[in-house]
């Protein structure tokens, strides 16, 4: 009798392994493989069919603040050419699509009633994609705050939290039949601390106190989104949140810089991993910012149950390391960690600590180090610190200066490597333990990459802004081949 053990995917033999290099590990089954763009990013149409400004519409017009003067008016005109992109989708054999939604667009004024015109934009691309065969992930949350709400105060105000939760009750009655897999937030990090603490994201606020009361609501609102899906979608459905957990390592192995690593942890990653996932905020995180809010007013006792109702899988996004160190370490950078330059910090509290790039490896044209180690290591801790927990690479990828040869073509043989090497950490993890779902490259096709504009293509899809002509890049065939064979493909022989 042969008996076959549930897992018996994860390490094949050869024999089993249907399209790949003898040999090859698949990935695990039902593995979902996706890509990912968001609403702000690629959609345009932006004072279309009722949809009114978002703080992302504001910021890209406020000077200064994005590069080249680029907003996302028209962006990758997403929204009036969705059944072309769902129709490359399926060339390309994804299996999912995240994309989020426009909260301005369905609720203009982030309260009362939703419009259905801009309803009707998301379940045309629902319909769209399912008839592809292709599963819709919906994200209720990629940053774009209804102006409105902005003017009432934003995320530092925890009306903002209950305005959610209603905004989550209308996109369930909508979309519940049809999306089986919903994300409430994207990167809450981003939104409470590029937003409000170093104001190099929308609302572009620089107050640090305002920054972790932010984070706080953004927390209530993922739990009172929690509360209304669980209550109105079908019991099948997944449900999740996508946090940008940074991969803190310390530069030395002093206690100092054991201790920078500690604070950036707590306020990089434990604000959010605490309260969601273990139902509190972590102690050092409130010694470290007790100087700036009273977390004993601003945390009501009936605050935590709600935030940490359980997730069924926990996105992860990961794109490199975060390397610190206390400024006597090393000359580092307590300025530009990454996220953008700004006079202002974004991590209250510890505003003192310094970032560095790591030598030696390759950088991409975000000046991000090349190191898959970083999301092997991440989705270990994840699981360490979370036993259990089902995690989804919600997002990964690379921005490279990509351009059309006389050809046609796209050659982009870095952000195939950087692929490469990031798939087969998520091997790796799987292999020792972590349970990881799916994978959903960054980005679908180039997009406004926020405070860069356009001047940053992770694409898998070169979009071309002035025809809106696509092209699907040396990359797109390289992860579809992946696609098809369940497995990473065989490394060309460089000397053929
Ligand atoms: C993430 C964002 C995504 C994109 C990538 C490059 O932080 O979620 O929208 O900008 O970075």
């Amino acid at each position: 009798m042969t008996a076959v053990r549930p897992d018996a995917t994860l390490t094949p033999t050869a024999a089993t392994v249907p399209h790949g290099e003898p040999g090859a590990p698949l990935f695990p089954a039902g593995f979902v493989w996706g890509a990912a763009t968001a609403a702000y990013q690629v959609e345009g149409a932006a004072a279309e069919d009722g949809r009114t400004p978002s703080i992302w519409d504001t910021f890209s017009r406020t000077p200064g603040k994005v590069r080249n003067g680029d907003t996302g008016d028209i962006a990758a005109d997403h929204y009036h050419r969705y059944g072309d992109d769902v129709a490359l989708m399926k060339r390309l054999g994804l299996k999912a699509y995240r994309f989020s939604v426009s909260w301005s667009r369905v609720q203009p004024t982030g309260r009362g009633p939703a419009v259905e015109r801009g309803l009707d934009f998301y379940r045309k691309l629902v319909d769209e994609l399912l008839t592809a065969g292709i599963t819709p992930v919906a994200t209720l949350y990629h940053w774009d705050l209804p102006q409105e709400l902005e003017d009432a105060g934003g995320w530092p105000e925890r009306a903002t939290a209950e305005r959610f939760a209603d905004y989550a009750a209308i996109m369930a009655g909508a979309l519940g039949d049809r999306v089986g897999m919903w994300t409430t937030l994207n990167e809450p990090w981003c939104s409470a601390f590029l937003g409000y603490g170093s104001g190099v994201h929308a609302p572009g606020r620089t107050e640090p106190a305002a920054a972790l009361r932010a984070a706080h609501h953004l927390n209530l609102a993922h739990g009172r989104a929690v509360e209304v899906l669980r209550d109105r979608l079908p019991a099948a459905a997944q449900i999740s949140v996508t946090l940008n957990l940074h991969q803190v390592r310390p530069l030395t192995t002093s206690a100092e810089d054991a201790d920078a690593a500690r604070r950036i942890d707590a306020v990089g990653n434990r604000v959010f991993t605490g309260p969601m996932l273990r139902g509190e905020y972590p102690e050092d995180l409130i010694a470290d910012t007790a100087h700036l809010v009273d977390w004993s007013t601003l945390v009501r006792d009936s605050d935590l149950p709600v935030i940490s109702r359980p997730v069924d899988v926990l996105g992860v996004n990961y794109y490199t390391p975060t390397i610190v160190s206390t400024p006597a370490s090393g000359a580092g950078d307590t300025r530009n960690d990454g996220h953008g330059n700004s006079d202002h910090s974004p991590w209250p509290g510890s505003e003192h600590v310094a970032f560095h790039l790591a030598e030696g490896r390759p950088r991409t044209a975000m000046n991000w180090s090349v190191d898959p180690d970083g999301l092997y290591d991440l989705l270990l801790d994840v699981t360490r610190d979370h036993p259990g927990l089902p995690l989804m690479v919600t997002e990964n990828g690379a921005a490279f200066d990509d351009y059309v040869t006389p050809e046609g073509t796209v050659e982009d043989p870095e952000r195939i490597a950087y692929l490469r090497g990031h798939l087969d950490a998520v091997q790796r993890a799987v292999a020792d333990g972590a349970d990881v779902r799916g994978y959903f490259l960054w980005s679908l096709m180039d997009n406004f990459e926020w405070a860069y504009g356009y001047s940053k293509r992770f694409g898998a899809v070169y979009v071309d802004y002035a025809s809106q002509l696509r092209t699907p890049k040396a990359s797109a065939h390289w992860y579809a081949d992946v696609i098809r064979r369940h497995a990473l493909p065989p490394v060309p022989d460089a000397h053929a």
